[in-house]
């Protein structure tokens, strides 16, 4: 089964080919250059870089893995949830691939593309817990099997990213901004300054708190951010980080399962996967985190789901900005 896959739900134009589990190809267009002008993402510039985009990542998917149109099977975009001028350029370019070279279209939900992303290239093994922690959402779901699919927490108000986001923006660490404070922070000691751990909201996350919690210290004590920097990055990543590991172990230990995949850009963080190992030992948790490749948004994640689940859609399938799990 060879599968084109697109993912257009942000900022990152990509194109993947998938053949059965295996990535051949996996084609990542950043718009990192452009939105860092404006400290965010500006969802109209998006979607018309997507526009600009679109078709060369598909040709590069297509090239870089051998294939031309004629040797696809089916064509997987994700159809939400995300920006929908993004999303509108993906599942738009799909429906015409695959309407041209007649072949099945498949829909497929991005959080599921990212709760997938640990098990490219390994078996997938049921049950688990997931936390898919990105820029817009921060969650954890039971996942009995691919058609049972639990949220059992989620962030009531901002994700982790975006929290890691907002905080660097607001300390100038730079653009895009978990990846800033991860770099950072690597120099520091996690222990020097205080920031709240918010954990106890009957499984949920909030992450507003904490958010607050750097306006406040970077207001009383505006030397610090600019002399202990490093310092000040780590200590504030080890609150984010924490939050993260109470909330997975509580929640494997509270449905008694002992597998954790963990995904979303935030995966990517290395303080996250070093001391979310460490802990894993200690709790006899088998641990999975994807590829580094395969943590922030990629449509090779988007092929493999379509490979695992694989429903063909009628081409009145639409793109849905909020769409649950
Ligand atoms: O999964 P993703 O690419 O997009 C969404 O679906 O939201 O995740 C993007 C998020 C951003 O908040 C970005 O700052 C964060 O992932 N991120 C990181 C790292 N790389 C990306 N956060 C912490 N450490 C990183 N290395
Ligand atoms: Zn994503």
């Amino acid at each position: 089964m060879k599968i084109l896959a697109i993912d257009t739900s942000c900022d990152d134009t990509s194109s993947a080919v998938v053949v059965d589990d295996r990535v051949a190809s996996n084609i990542i267009m950043s718009q990192d250059e452009i939105h860092k002008n404006y400290g965010g993402i500006v969802p109209e510039i998006a979607a018309r870089t997507h526009f600009l985009h679109i078709a060369e990542a598909v040709k590069r998917a297509l090239f870089v893995s051998g294939n031309t149109f004629k040797d696809i099977d089916k064509i997987a975009v994700t159809k939400g949830p995300g920006l929908i001028g993004s999303l509108l350029v993906g599942v738009s370019y799909a429906k015409g691939a695959a309407y041209r070279f007649n072949k099945k279209l498949v829909g497929v939900n991005h959080l599921e593309g990212h709760l997938y992303a640990p098990f490219i290239g390994k078996v997938v093994e049921y049950p688990f817990i997931a936390l898919v922690v990105s820029g817009g959402h921060t969650a954890l779901y039971k996942v009995l099997n691919s058609n049972d699919i639990q949220i059992i927490g989620r962030t009531l108000d901002d994700a982790a990213g975006e929290c890691l986001d907002k905080t660097a923006r607001l300390w100038h660490l730079g653009y895009p901004g978990g990846k800033a404070i991860d770099i950072i922070s690597r120099a520091g000691n996690p222990k020097r300054f205080k920031f709240p751990r918010i954990a106890f909201l009957h499984g949920n996350f909030s992450f507003s708190g904490l958010k607050t919690a750097a306006i406040r210290f970077g207001a009383e004590n505006p030397d610090a951010v600019k002399n202990d920097l490093a310092d000040v990055a780590s200590s504030f990543l080890e609150a984010v980080v924490d939050t993260l590991i109470l909330h997975c172990i509580k929640a494997c230990r509270k449905e008694n399962i002992d597998r954790l995949a963990v995904s979303g850009g935030v995966s990517a963080n290395k303080r996250l996967r070093e001391k979310l190992k460490q802990t894993c030992v200690g709790e006899r948790i088998e641990l999975i985190f994807p590829d580094i490749e395969f943590t922030t948004d990629n449509a090779a994640m988007i092929g493999y789901t379509a490979f695992l689940k694989g429903e063909s859609e009628s081409f009145d399938m639409d793109a849905i900005s909020s769409i649950a799990l």
